[in-house]
């Protein structure tokens, strides 16, 4: 993953950098670190952890004109100031940062005859480009050609005044005003500073200098792009009253709902539904939390487009033997559109020549680029790892899609929905009996399965709680063998027709000495240990009202142990590599 920025200019190229680190910081924070170019030399700032850690090295008035940056989620080599970018080839003429994999870089190590300070695969590149002879686009070119994966690099070269930049499978877009260049991962580091930017597609250059930029393909030939107005963008800045922000992004579910039914309702999306209508099936594909999403949005178009589905995980999708059906539209969920195994999978399915469709909540992100059709979510810039807000966008936009794919006309009851949904507050006394068990599953049938999937990610990846989300009827079929009197079962019954099959599982559970906390809006025949009563909702709508209160229980466990619930160790926000 990790983030890239650089920027060229007589302005304050070193505070941009660091500002535009700042808002990639979603994409890795294990390290972070600056090359500045000044007098014919160039020298480095480095640091472990936040970039608040960098900042605190850097001198609030360094001005300096070539600047490149970077912030990192470590792929190879350990979290270490060594290891962070940018790094320095051996003769000491080239920095470059980097955001992808170079999955031949052992392979080039041996042909290189240098010695390396660092185990990262960048280190290796900016030494094959060093290797190379000619003009620096050039030796960038060369290189870029014996590499094997994905990069988005930021170059600079000790004597010249240039920036040089390069694409392959990883972000990078160039914006460029009368006084400045910058480069990033992400457009939003431009907002407030550019009102038009360049999104470079795949094996695209570009050399940057003081007010100008141009564009190159792989064959060093200068092309032109079209630029893409930022203006068009939602990038208010985030502020944060709440002390985090996955509190403030829980919070915000139900506004972001109202918007969305908003735009699906009022301004209706701009979608040509009478061509999606013709499709025979419909196989979603994504990742993690997204996934869970997919799992939902799959049974809502069976029940209300009664048209057969099937979901995967991107990961194990684009290595499936599978065939492809041109009669299927294959709809592809992610919060950033970024995340490098869904994007794999939409270019597997357009290369077989098979309709896309993403759901994602980033304009202008690289899946949107390559669809056939976009349903865009409004959830609103998400900044915690942990997707909350996001999660529930996707499965109303996913309800709204099914609903207006088939038909059916539920907008009236969509629209109490939204208008009553709120966030409640969480019982806190709870979580000091919860923290007590050590060992946590999740149970739940059909839609509540979905929901203990997403509820025990959540407490795993902020909480580190080695938890399991499970189908209620395979408890017997396994998992049984692990309950005991020490065991936390948390059982989510959202379903009438269910609830008696449900009401045998726990049972199940609790004749083996398991505690249960039930979340339910229905009338059960046992007494749980625990309970969160839900507000009761029609069925379609309670995966939205049912997890907000597991949300919330990850987070302040999260807390109560004394972890950032925002930046949990080991991930980051966009998954940009494979
Ligand atoms: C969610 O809490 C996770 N951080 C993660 O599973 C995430 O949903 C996944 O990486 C997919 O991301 P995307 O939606 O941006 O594709």
């Amino acid at each position: 993953m990790c983030g890239i920025c650089a920027s060229i200019g007589k302005e304050n190229e070193v505070q941009d950098v660091v500002l535009g680190l700042k808002k990639l910081e979603y994409r890795g924070y294990d390290s972070s670190g600056i090359a500045l170019l000044g007098d014919e030399k160039i020298s480095c700032v480095k640091s472990v952890g936040q970039i608040k850690n960098l900042e605190k090295k850097i001198d609030k008035n360094l001005c300096c004109p070539v600047v490149i940056g970077h912030t990192r989620w470590a792929t190879h080599g350990v979290v270490s100031e060594e290891n962070a970018h940018p790094h320095i080839s051996q003769d000491g003429q080239f920095a470059m940062v980097h955001n992808g994999i170079i999955e031949n870089f052992e392979k080039l190590k041996t042909q290189l005859d240098v010695c390396l300070y660092s185990q990262t695969d960048t280190e290796v590149f900016v030494n094959l480009i060093a290797s190379k002879t000619g003009e620096t686009l050039f030796r960038l070119l060369q290189a870029a050609k014996e590499v094997v994966g994905s990069f988005a690099v930021a170059l600079i070269h000790k004597n010249e005044n240039k920036i040089f930049v390069a694409k392959r499978q990883s972000p990078l877009a160039v914006a460029v005003s009368k006084t400045k260049s910058m480069a990033a991962s992400d457009i939003s580091v431009f907002a407030g500073k550019f009102d038009f930017c360049y999104i470079l597609d795949d094996n695209q250059f570009a050399v940057m200098e003081d007010g100008k930029v141009d564009f190159f393909d792989e064959n060093g030939k200068k092309i032109q792009k079209n630029p893409v107005f930022i203006g068009d963008f939602d990038f208010f800045e985030e502020t944060l009253q709440e002390k985090y922000f996955m509190q403030k992004e829980i919070k915000e579910q139900p506004v972001a709902l109202r918007k969305e039914f908003f735009k699906y309702f009022s301004e209706c999306p701009n979608l040509d539904f009478e061509a999606l209508k013709k499709c025979k099936s419909l196989h979603f594909v994504a990742c993690g939390t997204a996934y869970h999403s997919c799992l939902l949005g799959a049974q809502f178009v069976q029940q209300f487009c009664k048209k057969p589905c099937s979901v995967s995980i991107a990961s194990e999708f684009r290595y499936a033997r599978q065939t492809f059906s041109k009669k299927c539209l294959y709809v592809f969920v992610s919060q950033s559109g970024e995340t490098a195994d869904t994007i794999a999978c939409a270019k597997l399915v357009k290369e077989k020549g098979c309709k896309v469709m993403c759901v994602t909540n980033v304009p202008y992100c690289t899946l949107e680029q390559m669809s056939d059709f976009v349903f865009p979510t409004f959830a609103g810039k998400e900044i915690a790892v942990a997707s909350t807000k996001a999660y529930t966008c996707q499965v109303f936009a996913l309800l709204c899609f099914a609903l207006l794919l088939s038909g059916v006309d539920k907008k009236e009851s969509l629209k109490n929905f939204v208008k009553e949904f709120e966030v409640l507050p969480f019982q806190e006394k709870l979580l000091k009996e919860i923290c007590k068990f050590k060992k946590v599953f999740f149970i739940g049938r059909q839609q509540d399965y979905v929901t203990a999937l997403e509820g025990s990610l959540k407490l795993k990846e902020i909480a580190y709680l080695n938890c399991i989300g499970i189908a209620a009827g395979e408890l017997k079929h396994g998992t049984l063998a692990l309950i005991d009197n020490q065991t936390l079962v948390i059982a989510i019954s959202t379903q009438e027709r269910l609830k008696e099959k449900m009401e045998s599982n726990i049972l199940e559970v609790k004749a083996r000495g398991g505690k249960v906390l039930l979340l339910s809006n229905l009338q059960h025949n046992f007494t749980p240990e625990f309970r969160i009563d839900l507000p009761d909702f029609e069925e379609c709508f309670m995966p939205i009202v049912s997890i907000v209160p597991l949300q919330q229980l990850a987070f302040f466990y999260s807390l109560a142990l004394g972890f950032n619930p925002d930046k949990p160790r080991n991930l980051a926000k966009a998954v940009t590599v494979e």
